[in-house]
């Protein structure tokens, strides 16, 4: 019991296994930083409500600072009986300044303290994610504008579709991103609220300066931002690990689009010849990583009741899990994208006329027949050559004519994936001006960020 700090109303030891089971201090720990931030904010509010004289408060102040350079040294001693990281700081105070350590917690409870540390944890931490996750946004918008006249086959159902600049596949990822980047944003607006100061449940009663504590840099409110954080974490992952799954096709020997760069690869134990995308299958399960994080949470606090239950506990593995992730596939994904060749030539290569039968059907539309007629004046086109057994671009004006009196000698510019992708220049499209007007607004849109 914390040190027997709460023995009072207790006979007898508690079951050894049941001790264990409830100490959280070895991932708590993590927090020794921020729990002594709250204490001391909280102790100078307690001077101000009189609680504390000032020489009190010099007592305590000193002899945090103190645990605050045992903790960042590595040389604070946990023993058996700190539950938390909230007993142990309080019983070495305890130990540095004797009796007077006893009044930091009038009014206060582990409640409020362990929701302010936590989000003060989450504070710091969405900072750093967020520098992480601008970086890879910057670099996947940086290669966007260096490769802008690399073109390749787009895919849907995995089948080849369109051919899209390069640039257009990258900068799509890059979208998804400043999406998770603006949620992120919107989480540092409700970590922003003060728990400090609500006690248990029912407030203070000390008239603490609540304001006093936000300068402190403190900051509560009900439960939740842990779960948001899993949350956008998670879309985020899914995000990277689309993105990854797209760069292992792209990178097998079958696609041949690009190169990862060694430094991200690993090799077989048995074939020689062997090189993995280990960093991105890495990223791809992570996404499962995180989100059993966020599904293990959910299933904590599906019909919990109001208020702090030790269930709540387990919420701090999680954060601090989903966290150490995030910055680690960030940094590694930034590395893959900063690193990997193109192959232009396979791209190049891999651009068959066929992904140009909707540019035929619409040449069509612009001599002035109905799409749905186009769509299929083209297919049979598609189906003349594929019974000819050659490519659709092969097929002569006889036979072209022989479908639609409409095919005419232009026709033949049809066939150019560059007039093709040049089609696209309404926003989002795969044109050139297009694909600039993107990278500028991503551009503007990181410096916001
Ligand atoms: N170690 C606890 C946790 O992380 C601290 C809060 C304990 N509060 C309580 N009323 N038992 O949730």
């Amino acid at each position: 019991r914390g040190d027997k700090m709460m023995a009072g109303r207790f006979v007898g030891s508690t079951d050894p296994i049941m001790e264990m089971l409830s100490a959280s201090i070895t991932v708590d720990q993590r927090l020794s930083e921020v729990d002594i931030q709250g204490s001391m904010a909280y102790a100078k509010a307690l001077e101000k409500a009189g609680i504390l004289s000032k020489t009190e408060l010099e007592k305590i102040l000193s002899g945090l600072e103190k645990i605050s350079e045992e903790w960042s040294k590595g040389v604070f001693g946990v023993i058996p009986t700190d539950e938390d990281i909230h007993t142990a700081n309080e019983r070495r105070l305890k130990e540095l300044i004797g009796d007077v350590a006893g009044k930091l917690h009038t009014g206060r409870s582990r409640n409020d303290q362990v929701v302010t540390d936590l989000k003060l944890f989450m504070k710091n931490s969405l900072s750093i994610i967020s520098t992480h996750l601008l970086q890879l946004i910057k670099t996947l918008v940086e290669r966007a504008a260096i490769e802008i006249d690399v073109i390749l086959p787009g895919y849907t159902h995995l089948q080849k579709a369109q051919p899209i600049r390069w640039s257009q596949f990258l900068l799509s990822h890059a979208v998804a991103l400043t999406r998770d980047s603006e949620r992120l944003g919107e989480i540092k607006k409700r970590i922003n609220v003060l728990p400090l100061g609500s006690g248990a449940l029912a407030g203070n009663p000390l008239e603490i300066d609540r304001e006093l504590l936000r300068s402190g840099k403190c900051l509560p409110g009900p439960e939740g931002q842990g779960m948001e954080l899993l949350s956008v974490a998670t879309l985020l992952m899914i995000h990277l690990s689309k993105m990854a799954e797209d760069l292992i096709i792209y990178s097998t020997s079958e696609f041949g689009f690009l190169t990862l760069s060694d430094t991200y690869c690993s090799g077989s134990s048995l074939m020689p010849q062997k090189k993995n995308p280990d960093s991105l299958e890495l990223i791809r399960s992570k996404a499962g990583r995180v989100f059993g994080r966020l599904a293990a949470i959910l299933m904590v606090l599906k019909g919990l009741p109001s208020t702090y239950n030790k269930d709540l506990q387990e919420d701090k593995e999680a954060v601090f899990d989903v966290v150490d992730t995030l910055n680690a596939v960030l940094q590694v994904a930034t590395g893959v994208i900063s690193t990997l060749q193109i192959n232009k030539e396979s791209m190049e290569k891999a651009l068959s006329p066929e992904i140009l039968s909707s540019d035929l059907a619409l040449y069509l539309v612009h001599k002035g027949m109905p799409f749905r007629q186009a769509h299929i004046a083209a297919g049979k086109a598609v189906h003349l050559a594929e019974t000819k057994g050659i490519t659709i671009n092969n097929l002569s004006l006889e036979d072209l004519k022989s479908i639609s009196p409409l095919f005419g000698s232009d026709v033949a510019q049809v066939f150019s994936v560059v007039s093709s992708v040049e089609q696209y220049t309404a926003a989002g499209g795969t044109a050139k001006s297009s694909v600039s007007a993107q990278i500028e607004q991503l551009r503007e849109l990181l410096k916001r960020l």
